[in-house]
């Protein structure tokens, strides 16, 4: 019996000793002291044993026992100390590093257009307005003196939604929903998303215009020219060449058309301004009295002015950007490139 203890006494404190994590020295201990264990196995054979044999062996498997407990405490403390300090330089956290930066993002090239020239414009006196983008026909067109038969109806170049309802194909209805809202004078800018059947290089289904109007006693065509070249001379630099040239709209009589010098080439002209050294720019003329009938304006007292233009053909000329699909593709690298 000595002998198996002596035994058991070698065999269960190596174990104890060489386990190498804490679930694995847990397994030892049952195995020795645990129920079905082999200390606890000779602990129920000793009353085999013969009556002056049981106290030695008794006093043999306590201390043995004791000890089994002893070792297997100072062990889990040992290996829940390295686990701690494994896990310790594991975590690690370098105070010192600098630390991630926020990515943050920037406005969109239309918006910084958008706001520039709302900017400019509200120096003048102008405020903003808005209109919906799905228009009635009456807004988009009829009151705008394009009647039904008006070539710019044609479907090639409006979204129908019904035949009442349009996708609105420019920013003008806005002057018509504001000039029913209040009498004059009026003076507005409304910047927008409007909509035409048309996609190519140059052209994009959905785009954005921004609309300029005034109303008051006595405005010329010379108070047009004036704001226009004062606006497009903020914009672009004070030095800059502009023109206007005779045109057609249905809403504006006289209308015209305003170029600029071409900003890539100066005027020399190249491939961008097609060779003549001028880039039209902007629709524009005196609001034609068909519209001030339309929304009950004293055509004898009243006149004025209205503008309109392309928000995506001016950040194409302002930041030098060749291809317009580039607005609406939402390629990070292209639109960080305006922060
Ligand atoms: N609405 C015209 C267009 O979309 C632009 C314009 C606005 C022209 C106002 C004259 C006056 O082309």
């Amino acid at each position: 019996m000595k002998e198996r203890l002596q035994q058991l006494q070698e065999d269960s404190l190596a174990a104890l000793h060489s386990a190498a994590s804490i679930k694995e020295l847990q397994t030892v201990k049952v195995r020795i002291l645990g129920k079905k264990g082999s200390l606890t196995d000779i602990m129920k054979g000793m009353r085999d044993l013969a009556p002056d044999e049981r106290p030695v062996i008794g006093s043999l498997v306590n201390t043995l026992k004791d000890e089994c407990e002893k070792v297997f405490t100072e062990r889990l403390t040992q290996l829940e100390e390295d686990e701690i300090s494994v896990r310790l330089v594991r975590e690690t956290i370098d105070v010192t590093l600098p630390g991630r930066r926020t990515v943050t993002g920037s406005l969109h090239p239309v918006t910084l257009v958008t706001d520039e020239i709302v900017d400019i414009f509200s120096r003048l006196g102008f405020s903003v307005e808005e209109g919906p983008e799905i228009e009635k026909d009456f807004y988009n067109f009829e009151a705008l003196n394009i009647p039904r038969d008006h070539p710019a109806r044609d479907m090639q170049d409006t979204f129908y939604i019904n035949d009442d309802l349009v996708l609105r194909t420019h920013t003008s209805p806005v002057q018509i929903r504001t000039m029913l809202k209040q009498p004059p004078p009026v003076r507005i800018i409304a910047p927008g998303t409007v909509y035409r059947r048309d996609s190519d290089l140059t052209h994009s289904p959905m785009f954005h215009q921004i609309e300029g109007f005034l109303v008051d006693e006595l405005v010329t065509f010379g108070d047009l020219k004036g704001v226009l070249t004062h606006f497009l001379n903020e914009y672009f630099g004070a030095d800059l060449q502009v023109r206007f040239r005779p045109s057609f709209f249905p809403f504006t009589e006289p209308s015209a058309e305003v170029d600029i010098a071409c900003v890539i080439c100066g005027g020399k002209g190249c491939r961008v301004c097609g060779g003549t050294g001028w880039l039209e720019i902007l629709g524009c003329g005196m609001i034609d009295p068909a519209v001030f009938d339309a929304v009950n304006y004293d055509t004898h007292k009243y006149s004025g002015f209205a503008f309109g233009m392309g928000l995506e053909r001016i950040a194409m000329l302002k930041y030098g950007v060749n291809d317009l699909r580039l607005f609406f593709e939402n390629d990070i690298r292209f639109l960080k490139q305006f922060s």
